[in-house]
């Protein structure tokens, strides 16, 4: 595996490996990024990974701080996941003196994660769009955990015509729902026993609509309902939404997905579900 921290290095090694698969993360690496990996190397010839805390997508620079990072035990997983190259910038080097250029999106990037962290879709859109500038990969892996972000993906590569194809791959869990995560090491373990509880919410909503109802407030109480009933009181939100939109609609469709987003202490988790998937 091939470590490079510059452009140039990327662009010279990328140059080399036919088809690419892509993989951008911020590390702290668990099972949900190395699922996005194995999907990634069995669809193209070459797989490159990009490690980067990319703090224009961070609300409080207190967020920023803790953000969890172990390098070496990352770089380590991803030579045995028989993955090419890595790329790990500074930040220096994707944002040096003199950077003005910000990709934003309307609507979209507003609702939900947006409202609750302004900005934030808006630094994923301008770091995204300049690692699919920097690899040029034939297909991008995102994670289902974060559908909000794949649709403001979707969106810009669209809109921009950005030629990557964006495949959106299954959320990864633990043995007890919980969808895996890098800040899930920051729950004490009470609040780690408490955690599965967002899981619950979402599939509790998911067969109340399955046998029938499609009342989006109903399901949203039913939502709430679980929460508290695992203890978990500080809902930033509890919705169901256009999977395309972010809107919180009144009546439920097919494609419509439920999504929480729970504060457990120091920690802010998210979840959702299609509300029709198998
Ligand atoms: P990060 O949180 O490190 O996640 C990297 C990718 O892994 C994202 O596509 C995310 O949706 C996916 N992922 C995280 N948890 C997952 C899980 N449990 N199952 C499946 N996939 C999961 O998301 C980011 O980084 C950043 O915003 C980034 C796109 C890298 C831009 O900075």
């Amino acid at each position: 595996m091939k470590r490079c921290t510059t452009v140039q290095e990327v662009r010279q090694s990328r140059k080399a490996l036919g088809t690419v698969g892509f993989v951008p993360t911020m590390g702290f690496l668990h099972e949900g990024h190395l699922s996005l990996v194995k999907r990634a190397k069995a669809e193209n010839d070459a797989v490159i990974v990009s490690i980067f805390v990319n703090p224009i997508q961070f609300g409080s620079s207190d967020d920023l701080t803790h953000y969890p990072r172990a390098l070496e035990r990352d770089l380590s997983l991803l030579k045995d996941a028989g993955v090419d190259v890595v790329f790990t910038p500074d930040v220096e080097t994707l944002y040096p003196q003199g950077f003005v250029t910000k990709i934003d999106l309307e609507g979209i990037a507003s609702q939900m994660e947006g409202a609750s962290r302004p900005g934030h879709f808006s630094g994923v859109a301008t770091v995204v769009t300049k690692l699919l500038n920097i690899v040029q990969p034939q297909h991008a892996y995102f994670g289902q955990k974060d559908a909000q972000q794949c649709a403001v993906v979707r969106r810009f590569v669209a809109d921009l015509n950005i030629p990557t194809e964006i495949v959106v791959v299954p959320t990864g869990r633990e043995a007890d729902g919980l969808a895996c995560s890098s800040r899930n090491v920051r729950l004490t373990p009470e609040e780690r026993q408490k955690a599965p509880a967002l899981y619950k919410a979402l599939q509790k909503a998911q067969s109340l609509f399955k046998t029938g109802e499609r009342s989006c407030r109903v399901l949203e109480k039913a939502m709430r309902d679980v929460l508290h009933q695992h203890g978990l009181t500080r809902i930033d939100y509890a919705v169901v939404v256009d999977p395309e939109q972010f809107t919180p609609i009144k009546e439920a469709s097919e494609k419509a997905l439920a999504l929480l987003a729970v504060q457990i202490g120091d920690v802010r988790l998210i979840d959702n579900i299609a509300l029709d998937q198998a």
